[in-house]
């Protein structure tokens, strides 16, 4: 394995021999800190070495986070800020993620992207809105809930639901006391089960999302956003269209294997559509095969 030492000379060399602008090359990121959140899941802040590639991105976005010797695995971002740095929040899941945990503070890794189309900011403006995650999942909708609260005048009323299988899994523990104590939003959590002495110290209940999205004040006019594990959409949808809302109301982000994310390679494609190129944030109503891409 090439050790994270030899990147930022192993990047130079590349655009060194390569003058054209290729959508493959990676930028330089430098490792600055290692959140552990929980076991298997860390917070990974990286200091851009070119801030400026990434300046665009938006909330729902995803990167293309290189591990040369190792490979590359997509990734959302999970800052809302576009300040130098950028936070993945990952699970050690295979070779790639794997290696990344083995990395320390000072390490360099490859970062490529922005890719994909995130959360319609713009289509939320004035809105009422509804960030539901699943697990994982709150990884883009941390980012989106950054954006709007930097803009807090912008929006109207913020609910957070966010759902894990047992309680050792809530991610931003911290951040979500934070977002408790705001009078400006309203926040959920809810886990389906407590293991361990490790109880999170947070406000939280015992259930699944859906339980909340009952409980919640959300009426037809809310728009919602929504990550998680593609289980969770079909109840989750469901309960929305209980509350009032429209297929045109619930946006998603899907995940799929990817490879290229530039909608070349086709490691993506499903229900007719490119998930890296077109989305991976799709208007409920714009999926034309959406029994192949959620399951319902
Ligand atoms: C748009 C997008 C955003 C993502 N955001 C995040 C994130 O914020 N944090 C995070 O930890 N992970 C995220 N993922 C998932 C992440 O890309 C995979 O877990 C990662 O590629 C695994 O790579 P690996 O080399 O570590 O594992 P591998 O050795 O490649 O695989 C380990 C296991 O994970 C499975 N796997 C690999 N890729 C995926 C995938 N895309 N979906 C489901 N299973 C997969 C493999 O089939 C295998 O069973 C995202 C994926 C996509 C498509
Ligand atoms: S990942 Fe290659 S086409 Fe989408």
């Amino acid at each position: 394995m090439v050790t994270a030492s030899a990147i930022p000379q192993m990047v130079i060399n590349m655009h060194n021999h390569t003058p054209c602008q290729s959508p493959f090359l990676p930028n330089q990121a430098k490792l600055r800190s290692i959140t552990p959140m929980s076991q298997d899941n860390y917070l990974f802040e990286f200091l851009l070495d070119k801030p400026e590639e990434f300046s665009s991105c938006m909330p729902g976005q995803f990167v293309q986070l290189w591990l040369p010797g190792v490979g590359e695995s997509p990734i959302s971002v999970c800052s809302g800020r576009t300040d130098g740095t950028l936070e993945l929040c990952v699970r050690k899941a295979g070779r790639v993620t794997g290696a990344l945990f083995n990395l320390t503070e000072g390490d360099w890794v490859g970062l490529r992207g922005p890719y994909g189309i995130g959360f319609p900011i713009d289509d939320y403006l004035g809105k009422d809105i509804v960030l539901i995650a699943g697990g994982l999942g709150i990884a883009p909708i941390r980012s989106l809930w950054q954006y709007l609260l930097d803009r807090r005048e912008d929006f109207g009323k913020i609910v957070l639901i966010y759902g894990m299988r047992h309680s050792q899994q809530l991610l931003f523990r911290q951040e979500l006391k934070l977002l408790l104590r705001r009078s400006d939003m309203r926040v959920y959590i809810a886990a389906e089960e407590v293991i361990g002495p490790d109880l999170p110290t947070v406000s939280w209940q015992l259930g699944r999302v859906t339980d909340m999205i009952k409980q919640a004040e959300i009426d037809p006019g809310f728009v919602a956003a929504i990550c998680g594990p593609p289980v969770m959409y079909k109840y989750v949808v469901e309960e929305l269209k209980q509350k009032g809302l429209s297929p045109s109301q619930i946006w998603l982000s899907i995940e799929r294997h990817m490879k290229c994310a530039v909608g070349k390679c086709g490691h993506c494609f499903v229900g007719g559509t490119f998930t890296c190129r077109d989305g991976p944030v799709f208007r409920m109503d714009s999926l034309r095969f959406l029994p192949e891409v959620i399951e319902c």
